[in-house]
This record gives C-alpha cells, structure tokens and sequence, in this order.
C-alpha cells in the first residue's frame, strides 16, 4: 500500500475522554490518507468489481458545548474505489461552512442536539435552529457528486466522489428549510427526490432534480405542526413523505424546549405524493416511528412501502449507564424494537393494511442498486450489539422464501452499512457484492470487506487494508463505475 499523509488536526480533547460515543469504536479520525494500490490481505478483489463504497462519519474537531451527540460530529467522507482488481482510498472532512467558521474562532460555536440551542453562540442550521450544519450523517452520488446532509436539515455539500475534492453547496439546497438527509436516487431515470422539513408553516418540502442536477419541480407538503421525519421512500410514480407520531411537545416547543413526546394514541401518516406534483393524497396507520425505509414499489392498486417498524421509539435510559444513560439509550437500535415490517396503500379504496416481515432487529437496510421505486426480492441489513449504535453484523432476507443468511463479526469488530454492488451484466438480483468498511478496536485498524451478496453466511471474499483505523459512524453508498465521472 502506498500511504500520503494529506493532512491532520490536532486532536483537542481532554484525556482521558470517557464519552461512550468518542471513544472506543467511536474514535474520532483527524488524519486525512491517500492510499493507492490497498493491500489486498485476504482472498481477491473480484476483478469486474467496479465503482466507490462511500462512507460518512462523525468526527467532531472541537469540543462540544455542553452534552455531545455523535451525530453533532463534523462529517467525514472515506472512500474506496475498485477497478480492475484493485483498490485505492481516501478519506477527507467535509468543509463546511460550520467547521470552517469553528475553526476560526478557534472554539466551538454551536451546542448540539441534546443540548439547548439557546447555548449556540449563533444562528445556525437544522430544522430546530441553532446547530451546526455537520453534513456528517448521510450520502448519495447523484450527477457525478456525492452529496453528504445533515440529518435534521441544511446544506447539501457536493464532493467529487473519488477525489473527495470539495465543490462546495449545491445553491438547489441553500432554502429555508434546508434538505434533509435521505435524498433518493432513482436510478431508473437519474433524478433525485429530497425533502425537507421545519417549523415553520407548512412544515415540509418535496423536491425533485433532474439527471443533470437541475431542480424540477418543488412543493409543500403540509404538516399539522412540527415534525421530525427522517427519511423519505418513492415508486416509480409517488414519493412517500410521513407524519409520524413521535414530535417535538407543542407546549414545550412553544417555551423554546425541543423534547420529543411520543403519542401512540396518534396515527401514523403518509403523504402519497405524484413526482411531478400535484394533490397529496394521505393514508393511516398505526402509531410507530420509522428511521429508514427499504423500498417502495407500485403493485396494482396498491403501494408496497417496507421499512423498520418500531415498537418502541422515546428513549428509557438505563440509571445504571451513568451520566451517559441517556444517550446510550437514544441510539440504541434494539431498545428501538426496529423490525421489518411492510405497509399497504390502496390508491383504489384508500385503506392500509400492515404486516411483519421478521421478527429479528436490524436496521440501516440496502436493496441492488437498481431496485429503489421497483419491486425488490433481497434486503442486506445491519445487526447491532445491544446498548450501541454500531453494527455487529450483516443479515440477508429473501423476501419471496423467508429465508435468512447472517454473517456475525468477533467482539470489538464492527461493520458500517453494506450496500449492494451489482455485478455489471449481472442479471440476478443477488449477483453482485456486499461491501463494507471493519474496525477492529482492539487491534487499532481498519479494513474494507467485500462479500458475494449472494452469500454473506461464508464471510467476505476480500480483505483490504486501510491506513488507518476510522470513527464509526452513520450512512455508506455505492456508486457504480457508470455513475462516476473524471472531476
Ligand atoms: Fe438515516
């Protein structure tokens, strides 16, 4: 492997830090690497493997003011590009406008989720106000860019997806609102479908650009208050935004406070949306929270929509994790109950019908690459320890047998999210890669790990080694080769 250091900040934290999410698998990563010809130390690269596994991760540079949330952390791209066998990787902080104002003051200016923002020290972004833009929690390639957002609304920062040379903010982005994090690709047409939300009237924005990038249509889609949606579905006609049930508490809100009350005396709701615009036409369900979806797709009359049903969405800390309790529980995928579950919209009669998919708990779904808005067979989700937010582990769902196939890292050992690769000329739905960034805390390093998507229960195929060990950290795509142009 051939190894540049590009450049490192110095890591300004008190030690020893005993926060759960700094530390550990946690780690903050402040050297940016080049590394060419990666080495491959177990199996081989499958030589028609072509294209970059993108990751976004949490790095915080400065800091917090008061209590920190992983996702308060400055974003950081690593990058994996595979062609012809080989592989080369990069990884870089995402300029923001936050970042580059925190490091000028040389402090940090913006308090973070779990924290007031009357303690920011100025305006910000973020549907509630006050924070810093991070750009740290999701990415998607879209018009030969990555584009990396913030989970609760801002810019949307574009970045070359090999180089991870930074082009700034997308000016389609810069509106009141903001964009949340989940923007789709349909790679059936190149477009790309967001949303965003605030709280102010009316509540939540759809909008949809073109193949080239260029905004195409907008419109409101109108809430009865402040919502905390976090991510969006669509078929090949609809997009499918949601009201659900889990808000910020209007009296509190009202006082300045942002505390999420759930209420499962509510419905959940979704807003069926025409692409192209036109009446918002709503279905009820029952009450839950949803962080992702898997797909949606147009069957007859019907809309199929699968996601993560949760049973149980308001965090119940554990008095016995300490000051740390409440955060431990916040991002506790088990303690969420999130279990595969599908929704059924008739557009004829307007009723909804709901079914489990499984009873097991995973999250952080992918599909093949060109199944989003079309009926998909196979889900590659993440398994989790209990009492973290990290990933232990891999589970494949065939949705047309029931079967499972799960592959189970050692203690210590943690993936991130696994898209699908397909094979090019592939046909299958299953023909094609699982790929995915490892840390290994106790050996202090960093692999990239490709399975054959249809067999992820015989471990991975390839083994690459990384310069360095990286922070865990949120939302990985795949781009394919054909998706990627020369910067
Ligand atoms: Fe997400």
């Amino acid at each position: 492997m051939i190894v540049r250091e590009v450049s490192r900040v110095p890591d300004r934290f008190p030690k020893p830090d005993d926060h759960p999410y700094r530390t550990g698998a946690w780690q903050p990563q402040f050297v940016e690497y080049d590394a060419d010809e990666c080495d491959v130390v177990e199996g081989e690269l499958p030589a028609d493997l072509d294209g970059v596994y993108l990751r976004n991760t949490e790095n915080p540079v400065l800091p917090a003011i008061g209590r920190y949330h992983p996702f308060d952390g400055d974003g950081m791209l690593h990058a994996i590009r595979f062609a012809n066998g080989r592989a080369s990787y990069r990884n870089r902080f995402i300029r923001t406008a936050g970042l580059a104002a925190e490091l000028e003051a040389g402090a940090p200016l913006w308090a973070g989720i779990v924290e007031s923002p009357a303690k920011s020290l100025r305006d910000g972004w973020g549907a509630r106000g006050r924070m810093k833009d991070a750009s740290s929690t999701d990415v998607v390639v879209h018009a030969g860019r990555a584009l990396t957002t913030f989970y609760q609304c801002g810019d949307v920062y574009q970045t070359d997806p090999v180089t991870l040379a930074p082009h700034g903010a997308a000016p389609w982005g810069q509106t009141k609102m903001g964009v949340s994090a989940h923007p789709k690709l349909d790679p059936a047409t190149g477009e790309l479908l967001y949303f965003g939300y605030g709280t102010e009237a009316p509540y939540m924005t759809f909008g949809v650009l073109d193949a080239a990038g260029h905004p195409i249509h907008q419109q409101p889609v109108p809430l009865p208050g402040p919502r905390l949606p976090h991510d969006m579905a669509f078929t090949e006609h609809y997009a499918i935004l949601n009201d659900m049930p889990l808000f910020w508490d209007p009296d509190m809100l009202a006082k300045g406070v942002h505390r999420p009350r759930w209420h499962p005396e509510m419905p959940t709701r979704f807003a069926i949306v025409p692409r192209r615009g036109g009446e918002v036409r709503w279905f009820e369900a029952s009450a839950t929270y949803v962080l992702h979806w898997i797909n949606a797709y147009e069957e007859g009359d019907e809309i199929v929509l699968d996601g993560y049903h949760q049973a149980d969405p308001l965090p119940r800390p554990d008095p016995a994790d300490g000051q740390y309790a409440g955060i431990k529980r916040m991002l506790d995928i088990y303690a969420m109950v999130a279990k595969p579950h599908r929704w059924r919209f008739n557009l004829r009669t307007g009723q909804t019908r709901e079914e489990r998919l499984y009873e097991d708990i995973s999250e952080f779904p992918s599909i093949h690459y060109a199944k989003p808005g079309r009926k998909h067979r196979y889900v590659w989700s993440m398994t989790a320890p209990r009492g973290w937010f990290l990933f232990d582990g891999l589970v494949r769902y065939d949705l047309e047998t029931g079967a499972e196939q799960r592959f189970k890292y050692p203690e210590g050992v943690y993936a991130s999210e696994a898209p699908m690769a397909p094979r090019p000329g592939g046909t299958a739905e299953d023909d094609g890669w699982i790929v995915t960034f490892v840390s290994d805390v106790a050996r202090d390093r960093s692999e990239c790990h490709v399975f054959d998507a249809a067999r992820i229960s015989d471990g991975p195929i390839a083994r690459v080694a990384l310069p360095a060990r990286m922070s865990s950290g949120t939302h990985a795509c795949w781009a394919p080769g054909t998706a990627l142009r020369p910067d």
